[in-house]
């Protein structure tokens, strides 16, 4: 490990924190929501850790095309059929589309229940289950239905990552990468942070960088001012990851997957409105094409993308918003641009 203990991450005290609320009988029951792969992977580790025994097990099927609302109704079933009450509690033990509709089933059961987050991607241990936007797909387009609704703890444990796949670890990188152009500090930025060991490095990596989001979030729990930085990379990057499921001439994209090509795009954008200087963008997409492929999109798939974009939440009254970056890196909300410097970065990315 590169860094010092300081940087390991708080494994035992917070498995502790948690057995020790159930234990003094806070709650009336316990759920562990799963999908089919953390069932097989961290399940195990979950219950060894934190000596859990009295619980009951819900199980779904893994995959973003399960984070809809018949996957919420199997839950909230399957809670009513073990009398969950008020004081039940739900522990989501997965990656960024489990603990989402988990948050939101339980932020949505009798009017809201308590839950606890275990991610058990890399994404999902910087960005995801942490923050409290819990939702679900509708109608093909991202999170159009969801609260905001804090988690009661976040565990953060990368033993989780041991059978992870590595195309789903480095996943979490476009989010890392994304709170590395969000921060001032100089040790975290995106030119220090290529400088680690994505994986032996890891502890000190999921720690800082989501200590990152949660300081943004904490000033802003309700997305109505500074929060919104966080979206940098998202309004093409959800564009294309919506689109990625509607359309036949793509593969399906993963959410990291979609999102860096978002944020390559967007901060080509950046520097053709803002002087934000090219050559991190040069540097970010030469590293980010070292672990994701390159997608390849037509013009008739820009187009959709630039229409899906219009659904966006950000948006207000029809018109189209942006994260962008100033000349020194500094976040600006609510940009709008222009088709023509869209299709630019287009270009950009695929030369
Ligand atoms: N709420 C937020 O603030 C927020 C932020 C970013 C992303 N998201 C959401 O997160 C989702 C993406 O999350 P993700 O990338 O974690 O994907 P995911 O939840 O689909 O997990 C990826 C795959 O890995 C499997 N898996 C999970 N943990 C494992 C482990 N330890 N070992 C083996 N397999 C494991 C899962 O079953 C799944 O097949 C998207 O829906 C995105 O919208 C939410």
């Amino acid at each position: 490990m590169r860094k010092s203990n300081q940087n390991k991450l708080m494994k035992k005290d917070q498995y502790s924190l948690l057995k020790e609320k159930i234990k003094s009988k806070e709650f009336n029951s316990v759920f562990v929501l799963l999908d089919e792969n953390t069932d097989k992977y961290c399940l195990e580790i979950f219950i060894n850790k934190s000596g859990i025994n009295t619980y009951n097990k819900i199980v779904i099927k893994s995959g973003e095309e399960n984070k809809n609302i018949d996957t919420c109704i199997s839950i909230w079933k399957e809670l009513n059929s073990h009398k969950a009450d008020r004081k039940s509690l739900i522990i989501n033990l997965g990656g960024g589309v489990l603990t989402d509709i988990g948050g939101f089933v339980a932020s949505t059961y009798l009017r809201g229940i308590e839950f606890v987050n275990v991610p058990t991607t890399l994404l999902g241990m910087v960005d995801a289950a942490h923050g409290g936007k819990t939702g679900i797909d509708f109608l093909s387009l991202k999170n159009q239905i969801g609260v905001f609704s804090m988690p009661m703890y976040v565990i953060l444990d990368s033993d989780y990552l041991k059978t992870l796949s590595k195309q789903e670890y480095l996943n979490g990188y476009a989010e890392i990468f994304k709170h590395s152009f969000l921060t001032n500090s100089t040790d975290l930025n995106f030119d220090s942070l290529i400088k680690l060991d994505f994986f032996s490095d890891i502890d000190f990596i999921i720690n800082k960088y989501s200590h990152i989001k949660n300081k943004i979030v904490k000033v802003d729990k309700h997305e109505s001012n500074i929060r919104k930085i966080l979206n940098l990379g998202h309004t093409i990057g959800h564009a294309l990851e919506s689109y990625s499921y509607l359309s036949n001439n793509l593969n399906e994209l993963k959410h990291g997957e979609a999102i860096i090509v978002g944020l390559i795009t967007e901060l080509y954008i950046s520097n053709q409105l803002n002087n934000f200087p090219l050559k991190k963008v040069d540097k970010l997409k030469e590293v980010s094409l070292k672990y994701f492929d390159k997608i390849r999109l037509t013009d008739s798939d820009l187009e959709a993308i630039y229409d899906l974009m219009t659904f966006d939440k950000k948006n207000n009254k029809g018109s189209v918003n942006f994260v962008l970056l100033d000349k020194s890196g500094k976040p600006l909300i609510d940009q709008k641009v222009d088709n023509d410097i869209y299709i630019k970065a287009f270009a950009y990315y695929s030369e």
